[in-house]
This record gives structure tokens, C-alpha cells and sequence, in this order.
């Protein structure tokens, strides 16, 4: 993967050969160039680590692991500063210090900006390019993996398949899934169409163990234009005073929870989806708190609004809770380690336990950079040196492995669409007992039916999602 995981980790794997392969374009695929609000860390004046730990805790429901917290908070700090000596050109106060934002269910301002709303695009133009002046690190872009190799309980490498069709094994005596997230799997998503949760099925079909996959998180404010994906409205309008408002123009989630609009983010997007199954319109109100200042402070939303007719200067705009974040994914320790030697995973494709049930606005980016960096360092301290043995791998892989060849488009589509319908419907926000049950059976059906290997791993992918919802009491 090349997003912030993949490229932090190929960074700080200097003194290892590393081979980057990406099934999009280097630089341009994922979800990390999308992010929007910015990277959480603790470096204004009065605030901690720990402070930020406990608003990680708090926004994740109880259910994070301390440990994983308390690094990721730690280590924002120097994170921070490793992306200043990259080149990071974080937006600054005109008395030229960090200028810090407010987002949702953190105390003081603490986010980190680029650009306005572009912070992501900013982190992979300077880690991209540190990357692409790395002499250590060969990049395969437009290459997906199609298996795991697997031998001896180990994991050796990856067959991959380049756009071209040309199949490869890459033997590697360590191997890391930094594929990002899986927002694909539902109808309404702020992901980019390359967020089909790859990394878990590849790691579920090697047998790897996951973790918490019920988690996944809805972002309350997507705009709500009909698009796929989504436009995302970035939380980071919320946090400059923006509000939620119906139709008749009444705020609604002050009723829901006393933080109003900068509650945690599943209690917004609940109250926000709740207004809408009452029957109501839901908007975002910039009007006041941002006005004129939109297009300079929020240009990437300004462009989505104008692109589809909207003045966030002059109205409120129609928004929608939509599929954002996988808080689950391939159960990690805090090295990154999988439960299969020879595969570590890092950023939103694994699953360490630092979000709990609903991660803390704009600690995604910094869980990229800091376990990225972690798998790294682990990599280097204990993987072998040297190539592995061909003679340990399997021969040529099975045919049903390969990367759709020769599925209708449409074919293809309309398999996505029904899996997709079925998550947003029965797997989404709110969910039920007899929901749950239906959609473990539907995908379960649609899993075998399918003639595209995509349609089969995001089929594969729903009903695990789906179960580990079902399980969790
Ligand atoms: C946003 O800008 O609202 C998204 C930030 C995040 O997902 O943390």
C-alpha cells in the first residue's frame, strides 16, 4: 500500500530492500490523500499526551487498548517534527507557529493542517517523495497482490499481478499489509473506489487472526449529493462552529448528547441518521461561523459544493452520515505483528486496539505514521536478512486466485451493488439482531455466486464484518 502506513513504514525501513507495490498509481490511491481535517498531536501550549490519550479512550467508548493509546499519543510529538524535516508545509499562524484546529471530542485545539482541508494531500506529497528519493525502496505501482504466499505455517511473499497481467512471486522474509481501509463495502461512502478492504481478505484467507471488525465508523457529514463516493464535509467546519440544523432550521443533537455538534463522531452521525429516519432533512450551517472565509479556509469543500450547485457562503448544505474508518481489521500487537510469522500490518488494515470502538477525529493519519514506523523498526530488528529460498514456495498459483480477467463490468457492478445495499441496510448505523442474521446468510450466498475475485473478497469480507457484529453483545 502507499498511502501515510505505507510509505511511514518504507521510510524507516532504511538499511532493509524494500518493495513497494500499490495497485494505484504511487502517490495518488487511498484514503490518505483524502483526509481532509488533519493529523491529532499534542503540541500546543497547555495541552499532553496524556490529555490526548484520554480523549483517544473516551471517543473510542472504553473499549481501546491502553498501551497502544498511550504510544500513539507519545509519539505524535516527534512524528510531527519528522514531517517537518520532510517538508510538510503545515499551515501556521500569521506569528509563524503550528496552527492548531479544533475537531470533535478533543478538549483544546489539536489538530494540524495543510492547505485548509488538504492535509492528506500534503503528508503523501512529502512522504511520497522522500519515498521516491529513497535508494532502498523500489516501487511496483499499479501491481495488486492476489495471495499471501503461504509455507510452513510462514508467511515468504506475495504473488502479484500487474496491470499488464504479468504474474509475479515476490519472496520477502517480511511482509506488510499497509492496504488501508474498507469503506467500499457499504452503499454511501467518503472512500475512494480503491478502499475494498484488500489487506483483511487477504490475511483472513491466509488464516491470520481479526480483530473488533464490527467497528467500523460512519461519518456524519458526508455531503449528500447522490455521488459515489460521497464528497466528505470535513468535522473540521464543526469544530469552527458549524452546526447541524433541520430543515425548519432547528438544531437536533444538543438533544442526543450535551456536546452537540462536537461529540464523538458515532454519536453524531446517530443523531444525524436518526433526524433523517424521523422524516427530516439534515444540513451542515456554515453560514455564521465561517461565511465568506469558506473558500479559503475549506477549499476542497468548496469545490465539492460548487461542483453540485451549492454556496455553503449563502445555505446550509444537505448531509448524510456515511461508511469512513475500519477500526477493525488484522489483529497486530503494537510491532505490528500479525498472528502469522512473516506479516506484520499496519495503518487502517489492522486492527492494534488504539481506536476502540470509534476512533478520535484525525488520529488516523498519526496511527499511519507511528505504526508504520513501529513495523519498521520491528522488521529491521528481527527479520533475517538475505532473500528466501525459492524452493520454499508453492508452484504457480491456482487460477481462481487471479485478479478479475475477462468479468463483464457490469457483471461486476451489479455483484458490488447488491453486497454494498445489503451492508448499508443491515450493517450499517443502527443494527438488529434479525438484520445481522439476514445479511450473514445473504453474503454468504453471494460470496460463492460471484464470478469476480473483488465481489467474492468484499462478499467475504461483509460476512465477517456482519458475524462479529451478530457476536457483540
Ligand atoms: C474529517 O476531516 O472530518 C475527517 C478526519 C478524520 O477522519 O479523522
Amino acid at each position: 500500500g502507499s498511502g501515510a502506513a505505507g510509505l511511514s513504514c518504507a521510510l524507516a525501513a532504511r538499511g532493509a530492500r524494500v518493495a513497494l507495490v500499490t495497485k494505484t498509481r504511487f502517490g495518488e490511491g487511498g484514503n490518505s490523500p483524502w483526509a481532509q481535517g488533519g493529523m491529532a498531536a499534542a503540541v500546543g501550549d497547555g495541552d499532553s499526551p496524556a490529555d490526548h490519550a484520554r480523549d483517544t479512550v473516551e471517543a473510542g467508548a472504553g473499549l481501546c487498548r491502553d498501551e497502544a493509546v498511550s504510544l500513539l499519543t507519545s509519539s505524535a510529538p516527534a512524528h510531527v517534527r519528522r514531517l517537518l524535516a520532510l517538508g510538510t508545509r503545515f499551515d501556521r499562524t500569521t506569528g509563524g507557529l503550528l496552527a492548531l484546529g479544533r475537531e470533535a471530542a478533543h478538549g483544546p485545539p489539536r489538530i494540524l493542517h495543510a492547505n485548509g482541508d488538504g492535509t492528506g494531500r500534503e503528508l503523501v506529497r512529502a512522504l511520497a517523495a522522500a519515498v521516491r528519493a529513497a535508494a532502498h525502496v523500489t516501487v511496483h505501482d499499479e501491481t495488486e497482490v492476489e495471495r499471501l504466499c503461504l509455507a510452513g505455517g510462514r508467511v515468504l511473499g506475495a504473488w502479484t499481478r500487474s496491470r499488464g497481467g504479468i504474474r509475479t512471486l515476490m519472496l520477502a522474509p517480511a511482509v506488510v499489509l499497509a492496504t488501508g481501509g474498507c469503506g467500499q463495502l457499504y452503499h454511501h461512502t467518503t472512500n475512494p473506489p480503491e478502499a475494498t478492504g484488500d489487506g483483511v481478505a487477504l490475511a483472513a484467507r491466509a488464516g491470520a487472526l481479526l480483530a473488533d471488525l464490527e467497528f467500523v465508523q460512519f461519518h456524519p457529514t458526508a455531503l449528500a449529493v447522490g455521488a459515489d463516493p460521497l464528497p466528505l464535509v470535513t468535522e473540521a467546519l464543526r469544530g469552527a462552529g458549524a452546526t447541524l440544523v433541520d430543515e425548519q432550521g432547528r438544531r437536533f443533537v444538543l438533544a442526543a448528547h450535551p456536546d452537540g455538534e462536537l461529540a464523538p463522531r458515532d454519536a453524531v452521525a446517530r443523531a444525524a441518521w436518526r433526524h433523517a429516519e424521523g422524516g427530516h432533512r439534515v444540513l451542515l450551517d456554515a453560514r455564521a461561523a465561517v461565511g465568506e472565509a469558506f473558500p479559503d479556509r475549506f477549499p476542497a469543500v468548496f469545490d465539492a459544493c460548487r461542483q453540485h450547485g451549492l454556496d455553503p457562503r449563502r445555505q446550509p448544505i444537505p448531509v448524510t452520515p456515511a461508511a469512513h474508518y475500519h477500526m477493525g481489521g488484522v489483529a497486530t500487537d503494537l510491532r505490528g505483528r500479525t498472528s502469522i510469522p512473516g506479516l506484520w500490518a499496519c495503518g487502517e488494515v489492522a486492527s492494534t486496539g488504539v481506536h476502540g470502538a470509534n476512533r478520535l477525529a484525525s488520529n488516523s493519519l498519526l496511527e499511519a505514521l507511528v505504526f508504520g514506523a513501529e513495523v519498521a523498526g520491528d522488521i529491521r530488528r528481527i527479520a533475517p536478512a538475505g532473500p528466501v529460498p525459492a524452493a520454499l514456495a508453492p508452484p504457480v498459483p491456482p487460477a481462481e486466485w487471479a485478479i478479475d480477467e475477462g468479468v463483464s463490468a457490469a457483471v461486476l457492478d451489479a455483484d458490488l451493488a447488491e453486497i454494498r445495499r445489503t451492508m448499508w441496510d443491515q450493517v450499517g448505523l443502527e443494527r438488529t439482531a434479525v438484520g445481522l442474521e439476514g445479511a450473514v446468510g445473504r453474503l454468504a450466498d453471494l460470496e460463492p455466486a460471484s464470478c469476480s475475485r473483488r465481489a467474492r473478497d468484499l462478499a467475504l469480507l461483509g460476512r465477517l464484518v456482519a458475524t462479529a457484529a451478530f457476536t457483540r453483545q
